[in-house]
C-alpha cells in the first residue's frame, strides 16, 4: 500500500513515503536552531510554512502524484500540540480529499519498529533516546503475535537525555545541534567526577545538568563536555544492561535522535557484545525525526484493517507508547 506520513512532533515536519515496506521517500524541513530553545507557537509556525514544500519534495522524490497515495499516517503524539496539530490537519486534509484511510502514530512506536526493521531485530530490548524522551522498552506478552504491546522497564525521571544536551550547549554558548556539538568539543577531553543517577532500570539527568553548568569556568570546556557524556551514557548503559538480564534478552536495538551518537552506539555493542546479545540500529536519516518512519508504522497499521474515522483522529501531547497497538 502506498502510504504518505508526517510527522511534526518537534523541530521537524517531515513527510515520508512508503509502500510495503520500502521508504521510496522522506523529506523533512527542520526549525532553526536558535538560542532561545523551541517556542512551541515559532516551531508550529515553520511547520505551516514548510508543510506544502516538504509534501511535494516527497511526492517528487517518490515519483508519484499525490492521487496516487492510498493511505496517511500521522504522528498523534507524543509531541509539542501545536506542532502536532499542524501534522494532524495536513494528513487529514489529504486523507478526506484523495477518500484514503488514516492512521494516527505512536512516534516511539514509529522510531523504534523502522529501527528493528532496518537492523534486521526481531525481538530486541530498545534503548529510545531523544531529546524528549529515554525509555527502555521491550514486548513482554506476545500471546497475540500480530497485536503486540511494548512495555517501559526503564525510563528518565526528569527530561530526555538529547533535552540534557542541547540545553547545556546552550550554556555553554555553542550552536544546540542537538547534542552532536557536546560530542566535538568533548573529542579531547578528559574526565572529571559528575552525579550518577540510576536507579534500577530508571535514570534521571537534572542532576548531571546542574552539576555540568556549574562547572562550566573552573574547569577546562572539553573535560565538561566529555564528563557529561561518558557519565550520561555510561548510566543508561548500565540500566539497558540490567534490563538485558533481566529479560533475557539476545538482541539489543537503539533508536531516536541521540541513536546517531557513534560513542553510545559503540557502548552499547560493547554491552551487547558481554553478553552474546546482537546489537543494531537504523541509519541516521531514520534516527532524526522523519515521516517515513510514521508511514512505514501507518502502512502497518492499515494493513491490519486498522480503520480510524476523521472525527477520531486526535492528538494527544502524553500518548504514550506502551498503549499503542504494534502490528507485524
Ligand atoms: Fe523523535
Amino acid at each position: 500500500m502506498l502510504v504518505l506520513g508526517v510527522e511534526s512532533s518537534a523541530h521537524t515536519f517531515g513527510v515520508g513515503v512508503v509502500d510495503r515496506g520500502k521508504v521510496l521517500a522522506n523529506e523533512k524541513s527542520m526549525y532553526g536552531i536558535s538560542t532561545t530553545g523551541m517556542v512551541p507557537r515559532n516551531v508550529a509556525q515553520h511547520h505551516i510554512q514548510s508543510a506544502n514544500a516538504v509534501v511535494s519534495a516527497a511526492l517528487g522524490k517518490a515519483g508519484i502524484d499525490i492521487r496516487d497515495v492510498e493511505g496517511v499516517g500521522y504522528t498523534k503524539g507524543p509531541g509539542i500540540g501545536t506542532c502536532l496539530q499542524v501534522g494532524q490537519i495536513v494528513a487529514k486534509t489529504i486523507a478526506s480529499k484523495l477518500h484514503v484511510p488514516i492512521a494516527p502514530v505512536n512516534h516511539a512506536i514509529g522510531h523504534i519498529e523502522i529501527a528493528r526493521s532496518m537492523s534486521g531485530l526481531r525481538d530486541p530490548l530498545v534503548l529510545y533516546v531523544s531529546g524528549g524522551n529515554s525509555q527502555i522498552l521491550k514486548v513482554l506478552d506476545h500471546t497475540n503475535a500480530d497485536r503486540l504491546h511494548y512495555s517501559v522497564l526503564g525510563e528518565t525521571f526528569d527530561i530526555g537525555v538529547g533535552n540534557m544536551f542541547d540545553s547545556f550547549a546552550r550554556h555553554l554558548g555553542l550552536d544546540p545541534a542537538w547534542g552532536s556539538s557536546v560530542e566535538k568539543v568533548a573529542a579531547n577531553g578528559r574526565y572529571i567526577q559528575m552525579p550518577y543517577t540510576v536507579k534500577g532500570m530508571d535514570f534521571s539527568f537534572t542532576g548531571l545538568l546542574t552539576h555540568s553548568i556549574k562547572a562550566i569556568g573552573s574547569h577546562p570546556r572539553e573535560d565538561v563536555c566529555f564528563s557529561i557524556r561518558e557519565t550520561a551514557f555510561s548510566m543508561l548503559c548500565e540500566a539497558t544492561e540490567r534490563a538485558m538480564l533481566m529479560t533475557s534478552s539476545k538482541e539489543l536495538c537503539v533508536c531516536g535522535g541521540v541513536a546517531q551518537s557513534a560513542r553510545l552506539r559503540w557502548m552499547l555493542q560493547s554491552v551487547a557484545s558481554e553478553h552474546g546479545a546482537r546489537f543494531g540500529y537504523a541509519a541516521n536519516e531514520f534516527n532524526a525525526d522523519n515521516g517515513a518512519m510514521i508511514a512505514f508504522v501507518a502502512e502497518r497499521m492499515l494493513n491490519a484493517a486498522v480503520r480510524t474515522a476523521l472525527k477520531d483522529c486526535t492528538i494527544e501531547q502524553r500518548y504514550r507508547a506502551e498503549r499503542a497497538e504494534v502490528f507485524q
